[in-house]
């Protein structure tokens, strides 16, 4: 109705009037054009998983996040959390397919090589049980949980898992599996294992695989994060690098110092490539 008013309108004006009009309809439709590109470009970077966090809402400043490591048992400790307190966990408990001994890299030549270089250690022969999870629950508002295709029986049905291909080759497994409480499609990732220096856990995941991980759980810079088995730290250090306040829970004394050790080479060397 709009439409044909305005037209009827047009029809009235001067030869004058209408070139005017129409340059007018023309600069709108420039404006709308660009600002739909901007927009179509903006989705395209927030697929990005190198890209940063989305920053605080309304351009306010970032809020002051900390980085905090706790040397325990995690049900243990998480007893002592309120309900909610984190916006998000992301975890990686024991599988308990004893990839602690490094039982999951002896196949080949390169698993043999590789598991030299890992204490052996016990703490992958049970998976978490059923209050792990329950204290999960209470003091989490939302979870990821690597390999969650073996706690199916403590989850619920969810749509919105993530796949890591890792491109291993030979008799390593493709890729790994993460639950998650969001109600969204699923995502692959990939992304080679860290290598060399920074390495030192058996189960390693790379701080790109984080920083994925939170983008995908929507994560905004002041959030706080829980990892309540913290391993190598790099969920640690990729939440740090997000502006994510964050608390992480690991048990082995010996995971635990070199995690602070390798947080601390980071820290210290933040403009060096490969972190
Ligand atoms: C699969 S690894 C985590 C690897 C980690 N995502 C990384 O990127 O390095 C599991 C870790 O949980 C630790 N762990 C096992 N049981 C635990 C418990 N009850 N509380 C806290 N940490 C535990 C182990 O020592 C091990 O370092």
């Amino acid at each position: 109705m709009a439409l044909v008013k305005n037209k009827y309108m047009i029809m009235l004006l001067s030869k004058e009037q209408k070139r005017h009009c129409k340059e007018r309809l023309r600069l709108a439709a420039v404006w709308i054009f660009e600002k739909q590109k901007m927009s179509f470009i903006m989705q395209l970077n927030s697929e990005n998983t190198d890209q940063p966090i989305g920053s605080s809402p309304n351009g306010s400043k970032p809020p002051v996040v900390g980085s905090m490591v706790i040397l325990g048992d995690c049900v243990e400790v998480m007893k002592g959390f309120e309900d909610n307190q984190f916006d998000l966990a992301i975890v990686d408990p024991p599988y308990g397919i004893g990839m602690g001994n490094g039982a999951g890299e002896t196949r080949g030549k390169l698993g043999r090589k590789k598991k030299d270089l890992y204490t052996p250690k016990a703490w992958d022969i049970k998976p978490p049980d059923k209050e792990y999870f329950e204290q999960l629950f209470r003091v989490s508002k939302n979870q990821i949980i690597w390999g969650g295709n073996y706690f199916t029986n403590h989850l619920p049905v969810s749509r919105g898992w993530i796949y890591w291909r890792k491109i291993m080759g030979g008799n390593y497994s493709d890729g790994e599996l993460a639950w998650t409480s969001f109600d969204k499609i699923l995502k692959e990732y990939t992304q080679r294992s860290e290598q060399g220096l920074h390495r030192f856990h058996p189960t390693q995941k790379p701080i790109k695989l984080y920083n994925f991980s939170f983008k995908y759980a929507g994560a905004i810079e002041g959030m706080k994060i829980l990892d309540t088995h913290l391993g190598s730290g790099s969920s640690r250090i990729a939440a740090d690098k997000a502006g994510l306040d964050f608390t992480g829970i690991e048990i082995d004394k010996e995971y635990f110092d070199l995690s602070e050790k390798r947080f601390k080479q980071y820290k210290s060397q933040l403009r060096i490539e490969g972190w």
